[in-house]
């Protein structure tokens, strides 16, 4: 069992210190305010694309394939207020995790910067439900359940928290850095991506530093049984998270027949696989390189 009150010292709890010790300051001087700097227009053009083709759920599927460029278009603004809704609801519920852990024992050093990271998660959520709001009348209902913690000893609980907070945070940041690129979708859809890939690189660096130091806690304090269920754990979350995409309501909004028929032709298509790949590499080469995968 992880002992809280002298938790372990090891270079990956000297190396997370100094990473939020650095982050912090950059939190000060760096802030934002969203609720003054966007400037949110009347209306979005609905004859441009508000998601990216490559990154729609669609892309390189054979369904895909029989809509007609309207159906496209369509789609790509309900997949828009989709893509931005998840990411409300994640925030959410990492908001919920983080504020559990904030002032628990064992993690007194980050505490300080946990608390810049929930304002800016908070800022995100409000921009975010915003955009859906004002632009699609609505945040999509998050209908999934939640994915269910397993129950298992605390230092491999702990890490769990904070390793499915990164795998969140890094597979949305794939879609920001695309789509704050993508000259062809409406201005300000590419600000908030660029908003949030600007502080999510803060969030994702502390991610990274305390998902490596809970690991190596937890691979001290549990079985390796334990550690093994966190594996398969993290592998079916990944899974969970990349069945989120494929949200049904979007496919109907759209106006496409047969919509959930659709979407499971869509989701099972062999097409999609590459695209998973792509948007889970850089957090599975991160656990693999801590041992985590
Ligand atoms: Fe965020
Ligand atoms: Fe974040």
């Amino acid at each position: 069992m992880l002992d809280t009150a002298n938790p372990v010292r090891t270079d990956t709890h000297a190396q997370r210190k100094a990473t939020v010790d650095r982050l912090t300051a950059l939190s000060i001087r760096n802030k934002t305010n969203p609720f003054l700097d966007i400037a949110w227009p009347e209306s979005l053009p609905e004859d441009v694309m508000w998601m990216p083709h490559e990154l729609m759920t669609v892309h390189g599927t054979q369904a895909g394939a029989t809509l007609t460029p309207e159906q496209l278009l369509r789609l790509s603004k309900w997949e828009s207020i989709w893509f931005y809704s998840f990411n409300v609801h994640g925030e959410r519920h990492l908001l919920r995790d983080v504020l559990n852990c904030m002032h628990s024992p064992g993690y007194e050093d980050v505490s300080d910067y946990m608390h810049h990271f929930v304002c800016e998660e908070n800022n995100h959520s409000w921009f975010f439900s915003n955009f859906c709001t004002r632009y699609g009348g609505k945040v999509y209902v998050d209908k999934r359940s939640q994915f269910q913690a397993q129950p298992l000893k605390p230092a491999a609980n702990a890490f769990l928290i904070f390793a499915r907070i990164l795998i969140l945070e890094e597979m949305l940041d794939y879609y920001n850095v695309i789509i704050a690129a993508d000259e062809a979708v409406p201005a300000v859809i590419r600000e908030l991506n660029a908003l949030h890939h600007y502080e999510e690189a803060r969030h994702m660096a502390f991610g990274r530093a305390i998902v490596a130091d809970l690991f190596d806690k937890a691979r001290k304090n549990c079985a390796d049984e334990d550690i093994d269920a966190c594996r398969a754990y993290l592998d079916r979350y990944i899974g969970w998270c990349l069945d989120s995409l494929y949200y049904p309501a979007m496919y109907r909004d759209a106006g496409i027949a047969d919509a959930y028929q659709f979407r499971n032709a869509v989701m099972a298509d062999p097409g999609r696989q590459s695209h998973h790949e792509a948007m889970t590499a850089k957090v599975r080469k991160f656990f693999a390189k801590i041992g985590a995968a």
